[in-house]
């Protein structure tokens, strides 16, 4: 669906956009919400001229399926104040909302300078959504997306693409949390 040079471009014209979006001088975090946005982040990091900090939040959805569960567990938890900075949550993909709208309470109570959403996906079918993503790669159909970091029950994290998982369409409206 997503071909690699077509997400090489998005992620440079992103990464444009964040480096000239906040003061050169004042502290930048970017937090990736891990598994799924590892390799967007470590992709888009390079296409930010400026410096900053990286770290990670370990989120997981229970279960191993395609259809999302409304739970969320925090595995790891960098657990700094973020007092001063300016903290970018990067995402692989938002579906139901349901790990954003849980998190973005969890990290403006850290009291960052600013919070802004970087998503590579964006599937538009979250309800009550706490926070819009200032930035998004592409807005995502309905269907079941896999590779560059986002996986089927841990496979194909690795593809350098992005794919749907339907074949015949059976995937249509399922979700990847
Ligand atoms: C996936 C994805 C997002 C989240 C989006 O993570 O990486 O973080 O679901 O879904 P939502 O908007 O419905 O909450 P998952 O929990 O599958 O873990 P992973 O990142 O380790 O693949």
């Amino acid at each position: 669906m997503y071909p690699e040079d077509e997400i090489a471009r998005r992620v440079t014209a992103m990464g444009e956009e964040i480096t000239a979006a906040y003061p050169a001088d004042e502290p930048l975090l970017i937090l990736g919400l891990l598994k799924g946005s590892f390799i967007f982040l470590a992709d888009l990091v390079r296409k930010i001229a400026r410096p900053l900090h990286v770290d990670f939040l370990v989120v997981s959805s229970y279960g191993s399926g395609t259809v999302t569960s409304g739970e969320i567990r925090l595995l790891y938890d960098p657990e700094a104040s973020f007092e001063g900075q300016h903290v970018l949550l990067v995402e692989d993909i938002i579906d139901s909302g349901t790990t954003l709208n849980r998190l973005v309470p969890l990290l403006e109570g850290r009291r960052p300078k600013s919070l802004e959403l970087c998503t590579l996906l964006h599937k538009r079918i979250a309800r009550g959504l706490v926070k819009e993503p200032r930035w998004v790669g592409f807005d995502a159909p309905g269907e079941f997306l896999i590779g560059y970091g986002l996986d089927h029950s841990e496979d194909y994290r690795n593809l350098p693409f992005i794919a749907s998982l339907a074949v015949d369409g059976s995937a249509e409206g399922s979700t990847n949390a």
